[in-house]
């Protein structure tokens, strides 16, 4: 690639940077793919600007997931992330938040592309490994649940 072409692209890539939040769920803990997950996020590019352990409270789950609050799945949901430590984090790149959707895949493992994070690891649609905020306005919103900053 040429110089002016090398200027162009780094310009793009800085202009829609923007960061956001996800979270490796108990099962990735306890199945000892936090290093794969990881791997595969840096890997793709992604930089990782908060990094932390956490036992999410069932007070914490509540608020994470209030929009499905009455579904057929929100208790057994929130009984899922609460069983064990999650990996909390934000993470920044270019559209960030849709690159990373389009490369953890589909929220149901029998959907989810080969390739993807959930496609090649997640064990049933509750223990589907990562969960990644929708839109900034949720990921600023779902972040500050666990005192992390994605502004
Ligand atoms: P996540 O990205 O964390 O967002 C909401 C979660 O609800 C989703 O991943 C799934 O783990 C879980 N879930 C369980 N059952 C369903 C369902 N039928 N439809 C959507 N999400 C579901």
């Amino acid at each position: 690639m040429d110089g002016v072409l090398r200027k162009e692209r780094e310009r793009t890539l800085t202009e829609t940077s923007q960061r956001t939040f996800a979270f490796l769920k108990p099962d990735t803990v306890k199945n000892h793919l936090v290093g794969e997950v990881l791997h595969r996020l840096e890997k793709k590019g992604f930089t990782f600007k908060q990094l932390k352990l956490h036992q999410i409270t069932h007070k914490e789950a509540e608020s994470l997931y209030n929009v499905h609050k009455g579904k057929p799945f929100f208790q057994e949901l929130v009984d899922h992330v609460t069983s064990g430590p999650v990996v909390l984090m934000v993470l920044q790149g270019p559209n960030v938040v849709e690159t990373l959707r389009k490369f953890i895949g589909a929220t149901n493992p029998l959907t989810a592309e080969p390739g993807t994070i959930r496609g090649d690891l997640s064990v049933s649609i509750t223990a589907n490994v990562i969960h990644a905020s929708d839109s900034v306005e949720n990921a600023k919103m779902e972040s500050s649940i666990f005192s992390l900053d994605t502004s």
